[in-house]
């Protein structure tokens, strides 16, 4: 008779865990991802390259990507830029010029090993992206497996699908793009080799940790030799879109919310799913159950 698979994600980290995530920063990082006993092998690289100046970012869904992409792409390429009628607005439906260019897409290994290399992401906190995931797939478009608005159905096959990556023979399916939505932040962009070398900005769900992000990349675009003139008006236009999209909380939202606070089996997955996220990233685990909350962690259970 088959043993039943562990029911949680465990996870093990070659650095000692009970640092302060806080300080985790300063310390070389290097971890390895399992799930049920097995190395994940996942190499969603989502990155943008701006090579003159040295800079790298990586665009992870659900977290600004599509600004990220746009930032870059006007960085990367300014007069085809224009040319295109391209604008911080645009979303996957607009025809990027950029992104049919293979230097804007991979990085060198002559970059990634220059020393000045600036690497930056946006990144979030996983159960917020996850609502804004679900609002996406099951309640504006019906990309929701066959849910329809069932949060539970829809948690636990992102679970299930996440599990059954560490059986890909040959790693992740780039066309797998529900997996690249939904896996967690330290799965992607090769955080799991060299996550001391990034800037990580915190999209925060207020206005403030927001405008506090994008001063933070105008600074970097600055300091690696950008048009200031140019990265001024970056950073307004990112901040004028920021301050339109502030105000709106659909009741959908309100209602996403709500079950992700209240619902024990909803709450259940997305520890088991995300968890490892909060170690690895400075996000507040106010909002986890309260064995999740420590430094002092075990595996859970
Ligand atoms: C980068 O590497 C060069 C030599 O390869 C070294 O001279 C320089 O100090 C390094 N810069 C930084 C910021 O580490
Ligand atoms: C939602 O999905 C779960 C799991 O698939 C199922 O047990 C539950 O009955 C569904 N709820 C509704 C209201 O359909
Ligand atoms: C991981 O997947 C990549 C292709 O996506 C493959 O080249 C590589 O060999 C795989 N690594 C392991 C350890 O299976
Ligand atoms: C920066 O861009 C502005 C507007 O395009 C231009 O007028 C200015 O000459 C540029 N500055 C530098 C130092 O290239
Ligand atoms: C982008 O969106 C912002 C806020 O919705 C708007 O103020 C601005 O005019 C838009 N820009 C372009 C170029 O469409």
């Amino acid at each position: 008779m088959a043993s039943p698979a562990p029911k949680y994600f465990w996870i093990f980290v070659s650095f000692s865990v009970s640092l302060s995530v806080y300080g985790f920063f300063y310390f070389q990082s290097h971890y390895t991802i399992y799930v049920d006993g097995k190395v994940v092998n996942f190499t969603g690289d989502l990155f943008q390259v701006a090579a003159d100046n040295k800079l790298i970012s990586c665009g992870i869904p659900k977290s600004m990507s599509q600004l990220t992409i746009n930032i870059m792409c006007l960085l990367y390429d300014e007069d085809s830029f224009s040319a295109e009628s391209n604008s911080l607005n645009d979303t996957w439906v607009t025809k990027r010029e950029c992104l049919q260019e293979n230097e804007f897409r991979n990085p060198t290994s002559q970059l990634l090993n220059d020393n000045e290399t600036v690497r930056f992401a946006f990144i979030r906190d996983p159960i917020q992206r996850f609502v804004s995931l679900y609002l996406d797939k099951c309640i504006h478009t019906k990309f929701c497996f066959d849910c329809d608005t069932n949060m539970s159905c829809f948690v636990q096959r992102i679970y299930d699908m996440l599990k059954n990556i560490q059986n890909y023979r040959h790693g992740f399916q780039k066309s797998d793009i529900m997996a690249q939505h939904a896996a967690p932040l330290s799965w992607m962009c090769n955080f799991d080799r060299e996550l001391e070398k990034w800037h990580l900005l915190m999209m925060g769900s207020d206005f403030v940790e927001r405008k506090s992000s994008i001063l933070h990349l105008a600074n970097i675009l600055k300091r690696q030799g950008f048009n200031e003139s140019l990265v001024e008006k970056i950073q307004q236009d990112t901040l004028a879109g920021e301050t339109a999209h502030s105000t709106h909380t659909s009741s959908h939202r309100v209602e996403a919310e709500r079950q992700v606070r209240e619902d024990p089996f909803i709450r259940d997955l997305l520890h088991k799913i995300y968890f490892f996220d909060y170690v690895v990233f400075p996000f507040k685990r106010d909002s986890l159950d309260a064995k999740y909350r420590t430094n002092f962690w075990s595996i859970p259970e």
